[in-house]
């Protein structure tokens, strides 16, 4: 800086400092960007909020990513040959375009029409498919955690994975949580094995089934074998190595850069003045980060992947293949289902809610189809469940029945849920768009993420026809 230049600095430094000290404190906000800038940074810096998550993870995977071996999961997940009903893949419930979430509210496994997307048919399960977007860095997975990490770290399985029976620990040897979870849907009878007589009777013996289809195939072996020498010295193709290849695809798929990101990173015009304003309610006034966290072992994913009850609309479908809950079988007793403790009745992981923008439905059961309208219902649930409606919340017709019970529902609603957050409309404007753009890495987006579909896939089966 040249002296004129430092001179003019400093006059103007000076001009600054009177003008400030002739301010009232009332007036002070019209410096308002800058207050709002301290504001937020000061409150992230509380919760610990670094904006560096997604930039961690090869440093915690110990090794860089092996784009080989990715490129053989993103296969397998789109290929139908891993469903032994031969009509569906991962990529049936978990759509690239949707940030590898659902099309449905209800996911639609076997016997589908081979549809992605708003016209997919067939019978429905019982959830959800959730995004697929940044699970790596998830200490839980599902709606109730039912497959976790014990060590609270999902990278680390010194204290074991824990699934239920007849898994339970059995899978606690692989490198990461995303590895053993990719044992579980290739044996899921409703989502992709089927139910027809000839599927083997034991998770074991039907991976060995998906195994030795990949075996039988001629690219697939030249493709497991560019990646493990042992199968290209003639050894087979074992189910650990499909798991591995498709928890390498999901380790690709960290969208992690936020708007929130860069702002926590010091860019502070990364945000607009709403997402900060809608920040500063999530993390103050609103109380949503006390379950939707930042900290520890949440990851920055905003979830401490507990369960709570938030009193979400009871809907189940018309036509489905798993049997629902509680006399009327039309409930979802969510977490008890795991534990089988009535007390844990109705309880559902906090969604992480990176990315929502791409997601079609809301909450487990996919019950609200525009987030506004879920955002107010979960703002006043007591309030707002006595007239929710199926047809005004946008669902498939088959959807549309009759809800199962609510008054069971309610009276175990979280504390933190029971008072209703009131909000000026300015105030909910703001915190929907620190929901929508604020929390979107702007790279997961619908054009893009489509890129990955594959144009073909090793079976030569057709790849589903995605919407
Ligand atoms: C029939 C639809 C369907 C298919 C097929 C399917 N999933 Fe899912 N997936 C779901 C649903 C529904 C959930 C949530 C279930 C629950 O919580 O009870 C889920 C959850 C997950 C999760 C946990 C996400 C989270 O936020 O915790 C991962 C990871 C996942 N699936 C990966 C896969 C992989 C890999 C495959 C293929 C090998 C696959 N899925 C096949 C429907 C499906
Ligand atoms: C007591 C814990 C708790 C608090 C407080 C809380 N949430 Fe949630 N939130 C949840 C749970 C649990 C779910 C999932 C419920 C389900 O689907 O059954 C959820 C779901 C959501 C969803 C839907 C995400 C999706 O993937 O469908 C949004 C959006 C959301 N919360 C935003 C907020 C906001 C904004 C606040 C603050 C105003 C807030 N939450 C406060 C626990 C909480």
């Amino acid at each position: 800086m040249c002296t004129q230049q430092r001179k003019l600095t400093i006059i103007i430094l000076v001009v600054a400092s009177i003008g400030v000290v002739a301010l009232t404190p009332g007036t002070f906000a019209s410096s308002g960007d800058d207050t709002l800038n301290e504001q937020l940074s000061a409150v992230l810096r509380q919760h610990g909020f670094t904006g560096r998550v997604g930039l961690s993870l090869e440093q915690r995977l110990g090794r860089k990513i092996d784009n080989q071996l990715a490129d053989l999961g993103r296969l397998a997940f789109h290929d139908s040959l891993l469903g032994l009903n031969d009509d569906n893949s991962c990529a049936g419930c978990h759509a690239a375009p949707l940030g590898f979430g659902d099309s449905q509210s209800i996911a639609i496994g076997v016997e589908n029409n081979n549809i992605v997307g708003p016209d997919r048919i067939g019978p429905r399960n019982q959830r959800r498919a959730p995004i697929v977007l940044n699970n790596v860095f998830f200490p839980a997975l599902m709606w109730n955690s039912r497959f976790n990490s014990v060590s609270g770290n999902p990278f680390d399985n010194s204290a074991g994975f824990q699934f239920p029976l007849p898994e339970g620990f059995s899978l606690s040897a692989l490198p990461h949580l995303l590895t053993a979870q990719a044992f579980i849907p290739t044996t899921e009878k409703p989502e992709m094995t089927g139910f027809h007589p000839s599927v083997p009777g034991t998770n074991d013996g039907i991976r060995a089934a998906v195994v030795d289809r990949l075996n039988a195939n001629g690219e697939y072996r030249k493709l497991f074998g560019q990646n493990f020498p042992e199968v290209k010295s003639g050894a087979p193709v074992i189910y650990e190595m499909l798991a591995r290849a498709i928890a390498e695809f999901e380790f690709t798929l960290v969208f992690a850069n936020a708007p929130i990101d860069k702002f926590a990173r010091g860019q502070k015009n990364a945000m607009t003045d709403d997402e900060k304003r809608g920040a500063l309610i999530f993390f103050g006034s609103g109380n949503c980060v006390s379950c939707h966290a930042v900290s520890g072992q949440s990851n920055e994913m905003f979830s401490d992947f507990r369960q709570h009850v938030a009193g979400i609309p009871q809907i189940a479908p018309a036509v489905g293949n798993v049997t629902f809950d509680g006399p009327g079988a039309n409930e979802d007793f969510g977490l008890e289902q795991v534990t089988g403790n009535p007390n844990d009745r109705y309880a559902f992981r906090t969604s992480p809610l990176r990315n929502l923008a791409l997601q079609p439905t809301f909450f487990h059961n996919g019950c609200f189809t525009r987030l506004e309208d879920a955002v107010r219902y979960h703002l006043d649930a007591i309030g707002s469940a006595p007239s929710y409606n199926p047809v005004a919340a946008g669902l498939d017709a088959d959807l549309q029945g009759p809800q199962g019970p609510m008054a069971p529902v309610l009276a175990r609603i979280a504390p933190a849920l029971a008072t209703p957050v009131t909000l000026s409309s300015d105030e909910f404007r703001q915190l929907i768009a620190f929901l929508r753009t604020g929390l979107l890495d702007p790279k997961a987006n619908a054009h893009d993420l489509r890129k990955l579909i594959p144009a073909r896939v090793p079976s030569g089966r057709p790849v589903h026809d995605f919407q």
